[in-house]
């Protein structure tokens, strides 16, 4: 079974046979605001984020922690991140919308676009964000923007594809030859230089190699690239950054197995090469921006999942929950592995190996493969634990089966319901149906 001390560094913990998250009762939880039920633990992202804040900042005296949005965007997330003084890397207008309404100032935001349109421009110019570009086409339409609305000029920014990612699986590494993102060596030279004529004076570099990252070599690899091709910037072109952006990626142990990277030795890596570059460059002391999402939002967050069936068809045993890709895609998309535990241990000697799986009707939803319980029966509770990143923001309505509730939990304050579960009515939105297809009466009234 599940490690104790691993548990602990998840804020989780059996008192009493029963599973808790800093002083909650999860069962407790569960019975109250049904299943399925994201449970959000505030102490754990303000941790996170204090911790690598805090390595940073006692390294290097200009330092910004991009919370990367896309995790989890859930706005007491954001609002939490952003009373802890967090910046923001949004990646649609979508997001931007999310931050300013979650009181983040315009200088707190970059944008991280690919693949921008002109509209997705106009609107990061008009919120006055800094933008990171992901084409060498991109700066002609941004110049025309600002031109044509006599919009001040942003902090721009290019993402550089140094030619080595890394990730937990093919779709999340983010750089390399075959990758879509970002530009490479003699465009970034190119695209600063067309910057720079357009008249933009303000500048940042940005690369983001993948997500997932264990190794701590994978980021080394590609930084040497990085600031081989910053060179041949400054070199060529003469400029100055107002910063200089590493991205996001630092992976978090979903395993009992695995150990969590040291960020003391990621920070270490980063901030001496920073240093050691920018003193030979002449480059002043531009901020050091990271663009942590996982690293702060996956373990602070579980999703309890009540057991429906179990059941075994004489080759295998499956144990059937009330949550499926429909509510976390990361084990079906990428073979993810997401520890699942029993709400109650139980001492028994009996045990068995079965498939956890959703309701959806597709084989393929399998949130577990082959995991091992000692006891369960039909509506005992388990835990998906590591539920935070890629977890809600990345759940549907498949199925039609309703986006689950999210409830936030801190110790000292009372449990907050921070997204309602959605309802039958919620399948409705924004439908229209023809006026040759209409119900008499309405489908509202049709029951
Ligand atoms: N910055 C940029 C520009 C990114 O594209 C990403 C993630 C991040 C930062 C944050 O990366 P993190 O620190 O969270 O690894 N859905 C996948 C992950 C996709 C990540 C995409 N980009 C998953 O569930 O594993």
């Amino acid at each position: 079974m599940v490690n104790d001390n691993w548990l602990k560094l998840k804020d989780l913990e059996y008192r009493n046979q029963q599973l808790y998250c800093g002083d909650q009762s999860l069962t407790e939880l569960a019975q109250t605001y049904g299943t399925p039920l994201y449970v959000v633990n505030e102490d754990l992202i303000r941790k996170r984020y204090r911790t690598i804040h805090n390595i940073f900042s006692n390294r290097y005296s200009k330092v910004r922690i991009h919370y990367a949005v896309k995790s989890n965007s859930n706005l007491s997330v954001l609002r939490i991140l952003e009373e802890e003084g967090a910046y923001v890397d949004a990646v649609s207008s979508g997001e931007v919308f999310l931050t300013k309404k979650s009181g983040f100032t315009s200088d707190r935001i970059m944008q991280t676009g690919n693949n921008w349109t002109d509209e997705e421009m106009q609107y990061a110019l008009d919120n006055n964000i800094m933008i990171n570009l992901d084409a060498i086409s991109h700066i002609h339409r941004l110049k025309k923007l600002c031109g044509n609305s006599n919009q001040q000029l942003p902090i721009l920014s290019f993402r550089i594809n140094p030619e080595f990612g890394d990730g937990h699986h093919d779709h999340c590494i983010t750089a390399g030859k075959t990758i879509k993102f970002g530009i490479f060596e003699p465009q970034v030279i190119e695209a600063f230089k067309i910057a720079k004529e357009c008249g933009f004076t303000q500048f940042g570099a940005h690369m983001h190699i993948g997500s997932g990252i264990l190794n701590i070599t994978s980021f080394k690899k590609a930084l040497d690239k990085y600031f081989q091709i910053i060179r041949s910037v400054v070199e060529e072109l003469d400029i100055t950054f107002e910063f200089l952006d590493f991205g996001g990626g630092i992976g978090i142990p979903y395993r009992d197995s695995e150990n969590p990277l040291s960020i003391e030795k990621y920070a270490d890596l980063l901030i001496s090469k920073l240093q050691y570059e920018c003193e030979t460059m002449n480059l002043g002391t531009p901020y050091l921006a990271i663009e942590p999402g996982r690293y702060i939002s996956s373990e602070a967050s579980i999703l309890l999942s009540q057991v429906n069936t179990i059941k075994n068809n004489g080759f295998r045993h499956f144990i059937g929950i009330d949550a499926g890709f429909n509510t976390l895609i990361r084990p079906v998309l990428y073979g993810s592995y997401h520890e699942i535990v029993s709400l109650l241990k139980t001492e028994s000697d009996e045990s068995i190996i079965a498939d956890v799986v959703g309701q959806l009707c597709e084989s393929g939803d399998v949130l577990g493969k082959d995991r091992k319980f000692s006891h369960l029966e039909e509506r005992d509770y388990l835990a998906i634990l590591d539920a935070g990143a890629y977890g809600f923001s990345m759940s549907s309505t498949y199925n039609s089966r309703p986006r689950s509730a999210e409830v936030l939990i801190s110790r000292g304050h009372a449990n907050i319901l921070i997204r309602e579960r959605e309802s039958f009515d919620d399948l409705l939105l924004h439908q229209i149906i023809p006026d040759r297809l209409k119900i008499a009466g309405g489908v509202e009234n049709h029951d």
